[in-house]
């Protein structure tokens, strides 16, 4: 190729310019104003600079994409060209090799493995335990009684993917879990820290980290090392599926593998979902409005009945609800991608090694796709409403070849849950409960949410 029309289709496509972008500051760049307050940092570079916003973090460069085409471009058109980002394969601690985090070969493979414990018909099964766990943990709850609704649905959603994927009882270890799995995920965190220590250091956190993921993998070895010793491998599970697959050669999955893809879907299929919920409900104390319409639409179809999957046609507003509520407050508020090789988004030169960052937090609030962006409103989504917005203007599952494999598990866990907690009871906020998204690996209630629980005298 002669250099000479590189050079000139460059400048005729604007590449030469670097995206704009505010300016860093000596030590850690951007990275001071981006850790005080990433979804607002965030937001005003969008606001500020456009829809690719170049940022660099301790010596590196990263490049805000805010734009659904752009988004879909990185994701979908190009994905091959991009890997995970380096800070989730830092984590390689907690979650190995397991499918959030590997690529090539591999992750296809293990995708392609894992893929029918999500089928159609398989959610539909998983239905029952949701609706059933749902309402054992709502036994347990009294009329005037204030609980942490955070720490409620942690519970709740961490039961109900080692049953449904597992078949594995944790009611007993959950809370255990819970906090480990809380000191795990704060580690997520940590490393928007400007002086990073590594892991091998004992430092306090450090300490409490190890200490935290051995608590993990212990447990998650022992549901693996029962399964072996029952020696009734194919119950027709996911973790069947995982230890009775070969590789053609004959290959089983070593436990350490196993381990891996049981971490990876314990922690990517219970936080979110549980956080999702969080948000739901609170939004529902705040909008009275919203609150009455979704008791009426469950009077109406449930009666008080257990909630099914069946039901859940009938459920509309329960949808939109749950929608509504993950828009403003997307679980997974942030992607990242690696470019391999050098690209070009949005007439910008991207070089190899620079990452992408995809905010959901931002693009959800754009009012050039979303009409008063921040009003809660589950009825904006309409059928009209969904088809006029551009596929990656509403992304809370991610997209292309890596988006969530529990979707739709988690589209209907959280249905299944919101209606059947909704239906017996009104939610108000306990006072002083201040109530503040924490943005680490995922979106959460920063102090959680302390709810006082009030029956819900049938309608209303
Ligand atoms: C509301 C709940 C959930 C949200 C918002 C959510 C969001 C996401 C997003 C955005 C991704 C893509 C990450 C990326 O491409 O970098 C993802 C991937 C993934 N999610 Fe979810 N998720 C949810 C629930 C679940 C559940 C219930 C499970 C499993 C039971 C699950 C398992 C996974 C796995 C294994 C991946 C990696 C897939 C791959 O790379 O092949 N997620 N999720």
């Amino acid at each position: 190729m002669n250099p000479h029309d590189t050079q000139e289709r460059r400048e005729e496509a604007g590449l030469l310019r670097a995206p704009p972008g505010p300016r860093g500051h000596f030590v850690g760049d951007n990275l001071r104003e981006y850790a005080r307050d990433p979804l607002g940092f965030l937001s005003d570079c969008a606001r500020e600079y456009g829809d690719v916003v170049k940022l660099r973090l301790m010596g590196r460069t990263f490049l805000l994409l805010s734009r659904p085409d752009l988004i879909e471009y990185v994701l979908v058109e190009n994905n091959r060209n991009f890997t995970k980002t380096r800070l989730l394969r830092r984590n390689r601690r907690l979650l190995g090799e397991g499918l959030l985090t590997s690529e090539g070969g591999f992750w296809r493979r293990q995708r392609r493995l894992t893929q029918p414990a999500f089928h159609r018909e398989r959610v539909i099964a998983y239905g029952e335990v949701m609706a059933s766990f749902a309402e054992r943990a709502l036994e347990g709850l009294r009329e005037g009684e204030t609980v942490d609704i955070h720490e409620e649905m942690m519970r709740l959603t961490l039961e109900i993917v080692a049953k449904c994927l597992f078949d594995a009882d944790v009611g007993a270890e959950a809370e255990d879990v819970g906090r480990a799995m809380k000191v795990a995920l704060e580690d997520f965190s940590s490393q928007r820290r400007l002086i990073r220590i590594p892991k091998g250091i004992p430092t306090p956190h450090n300490v409490r980290f190890e200490k935290a993921a051995r608590r993990l993998d212990g447990i998650v070895l022992s549901i693996i090392e029962e399964r072996r010793k029952s020696g009734e491998e194919d119950r027709g599970d996911l973790l069947s599926m995982l230890m009775l697959a070969d590789d053609g050669s004959g290959e089983r999955m070593t436990d350490s593998q196993l381990r891996d893809e049981v971490m990876t879907l314990f922690l990517a299929g219970h936080e979110t979902t549980a956080n999702a919920l969080s948000w739901t409900f609170w939004f529902l104390t705040l909008n009275i409005e919203a609150e009455v319409k979704l008791a009426e639409e469950l009077e109406r179809v449930l009666g008080g009945r257990v909630p099914t999957v069946a039901d859940l046609s009938g459920l509309p507003y329960v949808e939109r609800v749950v929608k509504e509520a993950m828009r403003l407050y997307p679980p997974a508020w942030i992607m990242g991608r690696e470019a391999i090789g050098e690209c070009e988004v949005g007439g910008y030169r991207m070089s190899a090694g620079t990452t992408a960052l995809m905010s959901q937090w931002v693009v959800h609030r754009d009012p050039r796709y979303h009409y008063d962006p921040e009003r809660f409103d589950p009825d904006r989504w309409t059928a009209e409403y969904e088809k006029e917005l551009p596929r990656f203007a509403y992304f809370p599952f991610g997209g292309g070849p890596r988006q969530c494999i529990g979707a739709s598990f988690a589209m209907t866990e959280a249905r299944l849950i919101l209606a059947a907690v909704a239906q017996r009871f009104r939610m108000e906020l306990a006072p002083g409960q201040r109530v503040e998204p924490y943005p680490s690996v995922t979106l959460r209630p920063k102090e959680g949410i302390r709810m006082t629980l009030a029956k819900r005298s049938r309608g209303r």
